[in-house]
């Protein structure tokens, strides 16, 4: 009885091609466990006040580190998530600062880059407030009492006052694939 074997086995293979092919479209991406994604990264609001140097750390024990701010559409779009997540938070500590550069140049730690976007505050930046950048609040108090929050922009302040933090990482990209397995389907995600 060779034949119902030769028939079975090409069924599976057709199949299994098939898989192979829906396979290939899929691919999908997530954030860790309570982070959110906002543009191509996954971001969380710490809870508490820290200074700068232990709002680095505590980054660190999520495997994340301070944000830093790309170009525009990513400042625009991170800006938008601040009121849903970080409301009420005047300042924001991102990873920007200057600490032991002699030129005072600013640089992102997360990314160890020079900061070549920089949305700076109005009379920003004060150079002699600090080495380190947070996102503060432009807000205006309103007849009744009431503080009414604006934009968050970049204003230089010390390191070791305190702030919120936010912390970033990447995002896990996941290609979803469909395996055969002599008594069932079952999905496997597999980093990229
Ligand atoms: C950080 O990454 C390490 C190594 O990949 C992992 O063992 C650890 O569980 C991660 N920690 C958190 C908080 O995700
Ligand atoms: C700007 O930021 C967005 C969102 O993070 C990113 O997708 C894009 O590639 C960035 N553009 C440049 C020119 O870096
Ligand atoms: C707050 O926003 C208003 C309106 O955009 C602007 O005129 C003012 O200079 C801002 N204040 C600060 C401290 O950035
Ligand atoms: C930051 O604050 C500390 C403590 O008040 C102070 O000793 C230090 O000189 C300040 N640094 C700058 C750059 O203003």
């Amino acid at each position: 009885m060779l034949w119902p074997k030769i028939v079975s086995f090409a069924l599976v293979s057709l199949c299994l091609a098939r898989v192979h092919q829906a396979a290939n479209q899929d691919s999908s991406a997530s954030c860790p466990t309570g982070f959110s994604r906002v543009a191509d990264k996954c971001l969380l609001v710490g809870a508490g006040w820290k200074n700068w140097f232990e709002g680095d750390r505590y980054c660190r024990t999520l495997n994340a580190s301070l944000l830093s701010i790309r170009n525009q559409t990513e400042f625009n779009l991170i800006n938008s998530y601040l009121p849903e997540f970080a409301a009420y938070e005047l300042e924001l500590w991102t990873s920007g600062n200057s600490l032991g550069d002699s030129q005072a140049n600013y640089f992102w730690q997360s990314t160890g880059k020079e900061a070549t976007y920089l949305p700076w505050a109005t009379g920003e930046p004060k150079r002699a407030s600090g080495d380190c950048l947070s996102l503060t609040a432009n807000y205006t108090m309103e007849a009744g009492g009431e503080v009414v929050l604006g934009e968050h922009r970049l204003t230089v302040r010390n390191c070791t006052l305190w702030g919120t933090v936010i912390c970033e990482t990447q995002l896990t990209r996941y290609r979803t694939e469909l395996c055969l397995n002599p008594n069932a389907f079952y999905e496997a995600q597999i980093p990229v």
